[in-house]
């Protein structure tokens, strides 16, 4: 059978059992995730920025082929909402991807026998989400495959493993609620919960800001809920 043929076909069952083609037909993660979709965040941050020569569009299509339900939320509703709230928190994040290393460099490590600190490193956000304390680096390393307690510092330097651990973090703790339409505002809670109920309202703000340009971009509707 044709492809257009099977399409066709595919689409009136789809219509018929009462599923709209959204769902039908999924979205890949570079088709969304076009050079300018990404050149449009990183072209804002400044010529100083230490990410702006490290962070390419190349190592995220690497990195998210590693996580293949990223981007593929169950409709393209979906699909484009998870993308455009993972380059929303992304951006707020690092400023557009100038930042690859937070700027208060503490040493963020919590007791643990499972993920023990190694006294001589120091666990502060690094990469596109900003991975940060010892136990998410011993989780990442341990899932992706690299030293997270004794060499945090690959995440800074190693720019697929980089947006690994960005979308390691994302598919543990926050893409959950993309797929169960929470909205936006589900997500800023889980990344930063401190700053809801009017404790942060500029931060907030801008993160629902960036997350509708966003949608805007791919041509979706931000959805319910964007505040938190
Ligand atoms: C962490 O563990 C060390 C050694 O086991 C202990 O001395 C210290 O009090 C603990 N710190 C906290 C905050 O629990
Ligand atoms: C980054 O890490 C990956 C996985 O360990 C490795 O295959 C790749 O060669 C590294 N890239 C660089 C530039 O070191």
């Amino acid at each position: 059978m044709e492809a257009l043929t099977m399409a066709k076909l595919v689409m009136i069952v789809g219509i018929l059992i009462g599923i709209s083609l959204d769902s039908v037909f999924g979205q890949s993660v570079d088709s969304m995730v076009t050079s300018e979709f990404f050149d449009g965040i990183i072209s804002q941050a400044g010529t100083g920025c230490a990410g702006k020569t490290f962070y390419t569009r190349s190592a995220f299509l690497e990195a998210a082929k590693s996580f293949p339900g990223f981007g593929d939320a169950g409709s393209a509703t979906k699909s484009k909402r998870e993308i455009a709230a993972f380059f929303a928190h992304v951006t707020f994040g690092t400023g557009h991807f100038c930042y690859i290393e937070e700027i208060a460099r503490g040493t963020h490590c919590l007791n643990s026998t499972q993920y023990p600190c190694n006294p001589d490193k120091k666990y502060y956000g690094r990469g596109p989400i900003q991975l940060t304390w010892n136990y998410n680096y011993g989780a990442a390393g341990e899932s992706i495959g690299f030293d997270g307690l004794n060499n945090p510092d690959i995440v800074a330097t190693n720019v697929t493993i980089s947006f690994k651990t960005a979308l390691w973090y994302w598919m543990e703790y926050i893409h959950s609620a993309i797929t169960s339409d929470l909205g936006f505002g589900r997500t800023i809670r889980r990344i930063n919960g401190g700053v809801c109920h009017g404790k942060n309202e500029k931060e907030v703000r801008a993160r629902v800001g960036y997350y509708k340009d966003y949608c805007d971009q791919l041509g979706v509707s931000p959805g319910p809920n964007l505040y938190c």
